[in-house]
C-alpha cells in the first residue's frame, strides 16, 4: 500500500508528522495532492488538546491541491485540475443543507442537532496537512482554481476568508454603514475586508497588536482603536458621537468582547459573532436594554461548499481584495512542527503560514 507524508494528532500538545496509507477513493469522493495548506487557530486548538479529536486524525481544513484521482461516480471534473474545497464540506442533501444550512450539515437525532456537522477535515476524517486528503461529496466541494491565481492567493479562501465574510455577510451590513471589528487576527481583518467589500465606508478595527493594526488598515478598517488604552465601547461610541455603530463583529470569542460589541451598537444594530467561545457568555441588562434594543445578535460558522468557494474566488481574482500579504510565513510539509511552533506561540508577527508540498 502506497504511502503519504500527514500531520497527525498523537496527544495534546503533540502534532507530529506521520507515514499514513494513500486513502482509498470511494465513489462519490476525490483524492487530491495537497500543494499549499495552512494551520489555523483552531488546530492550534486542536494542539492543545482544548478541542478534542480522535488520536491518529490527520490535522487542517484548508487545502489547495490538484485532483489526483476522481470517485467512479464523480463527473465535471478532470484529473490534474487545480481545485480547492471548504473547510466546511456540507454533504448538500441533509435536511441542513436543503435548509440552506450547508455549515450545520449533520445529522439531528432525537436528543437534538449535532451542530458543526460540516465541519469535516481535521475533525471526524482525516484532514489535508498532508501529502493526500480525500475530500468527500466531491460535486459538492470541490471548486477549480481560476486560471492564473496562484496558491497563496486562494488558501484564505477555504477557511477565514469564507469566516470574515459571513461575519459581514450575516450582519447585513449595508451601504454607508459603520462597522466595528472587535480583534485583528486572520478572521477578524477578513472581516472587515467583507464589511468594506459590502459598502461599509467606516469601518472601525479593535486589536492592540501592531503589525495587525497596521495589516487592518491594508484590508478594511478606516480607524483603528487599542483596546489596551481604555474601554474600546466607549472609543467607539465617541468616535460615533454617541450614535453607535450599525453592525459590530465580534472575531475573538470572549466574554469581554462581545460586550464590547453589544455596547457599541446603535439601537436596532446587529451583533454579528465569529468567536469561539469556551465558557457561557452573560448579557448584562443595561448593554442590552433590557431586551427592548431592537437588535439582533447573529452566529456563523464558516460557509463551504463548491459555490461558495468560486464566488470567493472570484473576487480574489476581479481584484478587490488581496489577501496574500496576510502570507507572512512559508514552510514545506516536512517543516510542519516547526511551522505549529511559530504559530501557535504567535512570533516574528505571523499571521498565517503557507505550507508548500
Ligand atoms: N465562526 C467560525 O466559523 C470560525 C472559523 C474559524 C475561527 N473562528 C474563531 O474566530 C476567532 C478568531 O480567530 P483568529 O484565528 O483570527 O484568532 P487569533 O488568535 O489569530 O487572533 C485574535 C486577535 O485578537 C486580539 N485580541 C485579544 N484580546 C482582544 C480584545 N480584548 N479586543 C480586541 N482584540 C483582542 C489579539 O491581539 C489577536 O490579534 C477564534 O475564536 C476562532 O476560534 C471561528
Ligand atoms: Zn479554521
Amino acid at each position: 500500500m502506497s504511502k503519504m507524508k500527514a500531520a497527525v494528532f498523537v496527544e495534546p500538545g503533540r502534532i507530529v508528522l506521520e507515514s499514513k496509507p494513500i486513502p482509498d477513493v470511494g465513489p462519490l469522493d476525490a483524492l487530491l495532492r495537497v500543494t499549499t495548506t495552512t494551520i489555523c487557530g483552531t488546530d492550534v486548538h486542536i494542539l492543545r488538546g482544548e478541542y478534542p479529536v480522535a488520536k491518529g486524525l490527520t490535522i487542517g481544513h484548508e487545502p489547495v491541491g490538484v485532483i489526483e484521482k476522481l470517485g467512479s461516480a464523480v463527473s465535471g471534473y478532470e484529473e490534474g485540475q487545480r481545485v480547492i474545497a471548504g473547510a466546511i464540506t456540507p454533504s448538500g442533501h441533509s435536511n441542513a443543507c436543503l435548509c440552506g444550512q450547508h455549515s450545520q450539515d449533520g445529522a439531528g437525532t432525537p436528543h437534538g442537532f449535532r451542530p458543526l456537522g460540516g465541519w469535516r477535515f481535521g475533525n471526524t476524517i482525516d484532514g489535508c496537512q498532508a501529502e493526500y486528503v480525500l475530500v468527500p461529496d466531491a460535486m459538492t466541494n470541490l471548486a477549480a482554481v481560476p486560471e492564473g491565481l496562484t496558491d497563496e492567493q486562494v488558501l484564505m479562501c477555504p477557511d477565514i476568508m469564507s469566516t470574515g465574510f459571513a461575519g459581514a455577510e450575516s450582519g447585513g451590513v449595508k451601504i454607508g454603514d459603520t462597522v466595528a471589528v472587535f480583534a485583528q487576527g486572520p478572521i477578524g481583518l477578513c472581516a472587515a475586508a467583507g464589511a468594506r467589500l459590502m459598502g461599509a465606508t467606516r469601518i472601525i478595527a479593535v486589536d492592540t497588536v501592531p503589525e495587525r493594526l497596521k495589516m487592518s488598515r491594508f484590508l478594511g478598517a478606516d480607524e483603528v482603536v487599542d483596546f489596551k488604552s481604555g474601554d474600546p465601547a466607549k472609543t467607539i461610541r465617541e468616535l460615533t458621537d454617541g450614535r453607535g455603530v450599525d453592525v459590530a463583529i465580534e472575531a475573538l470569542g470572549t466574554q469581554g468582547t462581545f460586550e464590547s460589541a453589544l455596547r457599541s451598537l446603535r439601537p436596532g444594530g446587529t451583533l454579528s459573532s465569529l468567536g469561539v467561545y469556551s465558557s457561557d457568555l452573560r448579557i448584562p441588562l443595561d448593554a442590552f436594554a433590557a431586551g427592548l434594543g431592537d437588535n439582533r445578535i447573529v452566529t456563523s460558522l464558516c460557509p463551504g461548499g463548491k459555490e461558495r468557494m468560486r464566488r470567493l474566488m472570484s473576487v480574489i481574482a476581479s481584484g478587490r481584495v488581496d489577501l496574500k500579504p496576510m502570507v507572512t510565513h512559508r514552510f514545506t510539509l516536512d517543516q510542519i512542527e516547526e511551522a505549529y511552533d511559530l504559530f501557535a506561540h504567535q512570533r516574528d508577527g505571523v499571521l498565517k503560514v503557507a505550507i508548500a508540498a
